[in-house]
């Protein structure tokens, strides 16, 4: 990959049903991310998409009386749309029905094959399709079934084409756990590494890559008559996307070194297994580069039970998005709890969070702001003065940001911006520029100025989160060049005035209007 360069990507999301608010929590992650490291300079290529072959695919489109393809068409098109409701600017789109991605499937099969990795044996035992993955006896509940999907899974017996995921256990068990291994993957947050690599010393079996029975996928290269198994055919969209195949003559488009191989896998946990040890072997096993990060956010919970159309309590992107504004439903749906762990929301949580961060701290302290300029000085930014040291205190409570993005901590990043909000609510509260104002007490105008200034670099640090709220902000303020390119100059190092003075500035209006539970 060329430096400078980052490479991000979500799951491609299976298309047997419309996006829901765990999809979005993902892609909203991503999004955040992508916008960041642009804002830090950096070029990124972010990735998306939709994974539309295998069983569970083929029976949705039947059980809707549409052939596969049309099914996946609409439902596709259902999460670019949903995706755009929510301002989420992915570099590109993959489906795995693409021509492109075919190519790659075929491409890499070929190699896997050829070098040796792929063998023809029968498979016994049992497949979820809900998972759309074999299990074992030990992986069930109970009464014999998929605890996820609380089905009996289906006894299967077939010739099928086999990867010999076992030869990978030590290499991968020693990439893995050291760090100064040149094609060290993290595995993120740590725990999750330590139950992968316990799962992985338990012993790796080589898996079925192939289905006898299913038309709906893309045919092995080297057995037309099967299908590659669906889990083997997603996981190889990351690099097709990038133009694995997808140069002259079956070789590898330029951007494909460019981009290659990805910084951030980003998921949550239920298929880190998947991107952690299935895919690395892939690519081990195909001399590809391997990704350098790997990272697993929790699972969430709506109201304490698990989302699901039986419950009827599942909540789509543009229920939040009517609800909190756009802007806002991405704020809050990464920042109510810690993004690597387990957590649970509510309606109500959602409110509550939207009133005190946004409504009551963040969009009072910019109202306030520019309306007490408009007050006093006409809405002119009046000039800086000695005295006052609150921009450099809120530059240091932000100072923590680039490193809690690293760690992919949105809750922490949001945290810290709430205690720089809250700082400038109570200087101005200490400060009662309303009294300084009666008085014609010179304090006044520098006071405003360190408030704006103070509000501008907030505004800076939370444009990858609110994007649009953010630009409005800033041309209130004054701003004649967009957010992003204010932002790009301040992280690089410009630190001169964010707010011009004499600037006018306008009313933005109502920003976040309260919400009524
Ligand atoms: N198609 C596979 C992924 C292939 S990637 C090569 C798949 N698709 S999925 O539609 O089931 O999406 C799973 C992903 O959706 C999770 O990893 C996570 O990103 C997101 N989430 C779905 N429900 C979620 C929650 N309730 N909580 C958090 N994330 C959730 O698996």
């Amino acid at each position: 990959m060329k430096p400078n360069k980052l490479y991000i990507t979500t799951p491609i999301y299976y298309v047997n049903d419309y996006p829901h608010i765990g999809h979005a929590y993902t892609t909203i992650a991503a999004d955040i991310l992508a916008r960041w490291h642009r804002l830090q300079g950096r070029d990124v290529f972010f990735l998306t998409g939709t994974d539309e072959h295998g069983a569970k695919i083929c029976e949705a489109a039947k059980k809707n009386n549409q052939t596969p393809q049309a099914f996946c068409d609409v439902i596709s098109e259902g999460f670019r749309d949903a995706w755009k409701t929510l301002n989420i600017n992915y570099t590109d789109f993959i489906r795995t029905t693409d021509r492109r991605h075919e190519a790659a499937v075929r491409k890499l099969l070929t190699v896997l094959h050829d070098k040796g990795f792929v063998y023809k044996s029968t498979y016994h035992g049992l497949y979820c399709v809900g998972c759309e993955k074999f299990m074992a006896e030990a992986d069930l509940d109970e009464n014999g079934c998929c605890p996820d999907h609380r089905q009996k899974p289906a006894r299967h017996e077939e010739e099928n084409y086999f990867f010999r995921l076992s030869a990978f256990q030590e290499p991968l068990l020693a990439l893995l756990s050291d760090e100064n291994d040149p094609r060290h993957i993290a595995i993120l947050p740590r725990e999750r590494r330590n139950e992968i690599l316990g799962k992985i010393r338990l012993g790796l079996e080589d898996i079925s890559i192939s289905r006898a029975a299913l038309p709906w996928g893309i045919p092995l290269p080297f057995d037309e008559k099967q299908t590659v198994y669906v889990w083997v055919d997603a996981l190889i969209n990351y690099i097709s996307a990038v133009g694995y195949a997808g140069g002259a003559d079956g070789g590898d488009a330029p951007s494909f070194t460019d981009l290659w191989p990805a910084g951030l896998h980003l998921m949550a946990k239920d298929i880190l297994w998947f991107h952690s040890v299935i895919w690395p072997a892939m690519l081990m096993a195909a001399d590809l580069p391997l990704p350098k990060k790997v990272f697993a956010h929790g699972f969430f919970t709506i109201d304490g039970d698990k989302m699901s159309k039986t419950i009827g309590n599942v909540i789509r992107p543009a229920q939040l998005t009517e609800k909190f504004g756009v802007d806002a439903a991405r704020y809050l749906t990464v920042s109510l709890f810690p993004f690597g762990h387990d957590g649970d929301i509510s309606w109500d949580a959602l409110s509550d969070k939207y009133n005190v961060d946004l409504a009551n701290n963040f969009g009072n302290l910019i109202s306030r702001t520019v309306s007490m300029t408009q007050k006093y000085f006409s809405g002119a930014v009046p000039p800086a003065g000695d005295g006052t040291d609150l921009v450099a205190r809120v530059q240091a409570i932000l100072a923590e940001i680039p490193a809690t993005m690293d760690g992919l901590e949105f809750h922490k990043t949001a945290e810290r911006l709430q205690a720089a909000v809250t700082l400038v609510n109570q200087q101005i509260e200490q400060d009662a520029p309303w009294k300084l104002a009666k008085t014609s007490d010179p304090r006044l105008g520098p006071a405003l100025h360190a408030y704006l200034q103070s509000s501008a670099v907030i505004t800076l640090y939370l444009a990858p989160f609110m994007p649009d709220m953010c630009q409005k902000i800033w041309a209130s303020f004054g701003g004649a060049a967009p957010v992003t390119e204010a932002a790009r100059n301040y992280f690089a190092g410009g630190r001169d005035t964010l707010v011009c003075v004499g600037a006018v500035l306008a009313n933005p209006g109502i920003l976040f209007p309260r919400i009524q539970k």
